[in-house]
């Protein structure tokens, strides 16, 4: 067991530090309150390479392991979480599932350009009834023998309108249950798909989440990843990494929190001292560093069973519900250390509690991980 970092990943770690000092950190509190999508920003993380980072560099990608991943998503989380919740979709779910399933025509005209940033993409399963409950599908997609006829309302899309290449999930053959369920690449401007309305959310308000809706799209039979019935065990192999990349968001947004609560404890004064001078105040401090090793320990374990090419759904998952309360844990306490200056918006702290919530919410809940946990525990 090695618990060092290599030479190359401090690099990634200190490169993904660095941006989002200088790029993400100046305007995030305006970008939360107007809702605003960080555009330029993540057209710059594209640029260095930020989107693709573990995409084998023959399709354009950085080439990188997963640990260099989780490093980047928690650097970066730490201070825009909406701009590292496209960065997790993009990376985790679309560039890997494409890389993983996809045709080397799909890799060709979907991957490189997706792994650069200069396409964004998007992954469809969750509809108006069917969240957690995923394999009751109402979107369909009939088979009219060269292509599909796609008709449906997605909800929740996280870069519902920023994204041009969309993964859909959708039922074929309702009769087969899950064995009877798609996963479609369709593109923006595909006639009859339109983007619908934007959530206005508690928290990582600069992430675009829309509803999307399919009125008889016609898309074409080769856009399908993997075997016909393959959609649903794609959309589960994929959400097992995109867990990696929720849990280091987690991580990230309490560690954000924690290194906000550690340096205004030390300045502000109370009774005469630094109010890091009192023990109840060092004690939440002491929980707070723990818990983020522990969970960043998590993240750790599942990005090298990864790498390993080792089953990590389970170690996913637990990484995910775990770097998840403790996003929630501490930012409270984050706001709590500030006191009424954690209440306000200047501060920071008080954004990544509304931001830590969803991260108990998306890419299955906390419950669902604990039933995707418990599966693994008594199969
Ligand atoms: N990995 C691989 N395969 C899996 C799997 C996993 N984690 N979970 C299930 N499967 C397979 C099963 O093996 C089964 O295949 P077989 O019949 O061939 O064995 C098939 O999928 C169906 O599985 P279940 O019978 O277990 O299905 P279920 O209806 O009981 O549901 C569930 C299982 C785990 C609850 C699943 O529905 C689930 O994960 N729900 C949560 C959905 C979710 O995470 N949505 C996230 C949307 S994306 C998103 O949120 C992005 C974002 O915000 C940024
Ligand atoms: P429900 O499934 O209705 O759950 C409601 C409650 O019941 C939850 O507490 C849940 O844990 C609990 N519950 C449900 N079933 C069980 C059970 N069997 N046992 C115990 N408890 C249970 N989806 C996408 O496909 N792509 C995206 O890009 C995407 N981005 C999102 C971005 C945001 C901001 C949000 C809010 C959601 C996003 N989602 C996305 C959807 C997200 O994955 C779902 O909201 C989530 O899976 C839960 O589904 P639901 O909202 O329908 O809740």
């Amino acid at each position: 067991m090695n618990f060092e970092l290599t030479e190359e990943q401090l690099a990634v770690q200190q490169a993904a530090r660095e941006f989002a000092q200088t790029e993400l950190l100046p305007g995030v509190i305006e970008r939360d309150e107007t809702q605003t999508f960080p555009l330029e920003q993540v057209k710059k993380m594209g640029e260095l390479g930020f989107l693709g980072m573990m995409v084998d560099p023959k399709y354009n990608g950085g080439g990188m392991d997963t640990i260099s991943y989780v490093l980047a998503m928690e650097e970066i989380s730490k201070i825009d979480a909406s701009a590292s919740v496209c960065m997790s979709v993009n990376n985790s779910l679309v560039c890997w599932g494409i890389e993983k399933y996809g045709t080397e025509e799909q890799k060709e005209k979907y991957l490189k350009p997706l792994a650069t940033g200069e396409k964004i993409g998007a992954f469809c399963l969750s509809e108006p009834e069917a969240g957690s409950d995923a394999t009751s599908q109402q979107t369909t997609a009939e088979d009219r023998g060269d292509h599909y006829l796609l008709n449906g309302t997605k909800n929740w899309i996280t870069n519902g309108n920023t994204a041009s290449v969309y993964l859909v999930v959708a039922q074929t053959d309702r009769e087969k249950g899950h064995k009877g369920i798609n996963c479609l690449i369709v593109e923006k401007g595909m006639e009859g798909f339109v983007v619908g309305k934007k959530e206005n959310k508690l928290g990582i308000r600069g992430s675009d989440t829309h509803s999307l809706m399919f009125t008889d799209v016609k898309v074409p039979k080769e856009n399908r990843i993997g075997d016909d019935g393959f959609g649903f065990k794609f959309a589960m192999s994929t959400l097992n990494g995109g867990r990696i990349g929720i849990a280091s968001q987690a991580l990230g947004i309490a560690s954000g929190a924690y290194e906000l609560a550690l340096a205004y404890s030390k300045e502000r004064k109370a009774f005469g001292k630094p109010i890091s001078q009192h023990q109840a105040i060092q004690f939440k401090l002491a929980d707070m560093a723990t818990e983020i090793e522990a969970a960043r320990l998590l993240c750790f374990k599942a990005a090298h069973l990864k790498d390993q090419k080792k089953d990590f759904g389970k170690a996913g998952a637990m990484a995910k519900l775990f770097a998840s309360k403790v996003a929630m844990d501490t930012t409270i306490e984050a706001v709590q250390i500030h006191g009424g200056y954690g209440y306000v918006k200047e501060y920071h702290v008080e954004r990544l509690m509304r931001d830590a919530k969803i991260t108990q919410i998306y890419e299955g809940t906390s419950e669902i991980q604990k039933i995707v946990i418990s599966r693994e525990l008594l199969k």
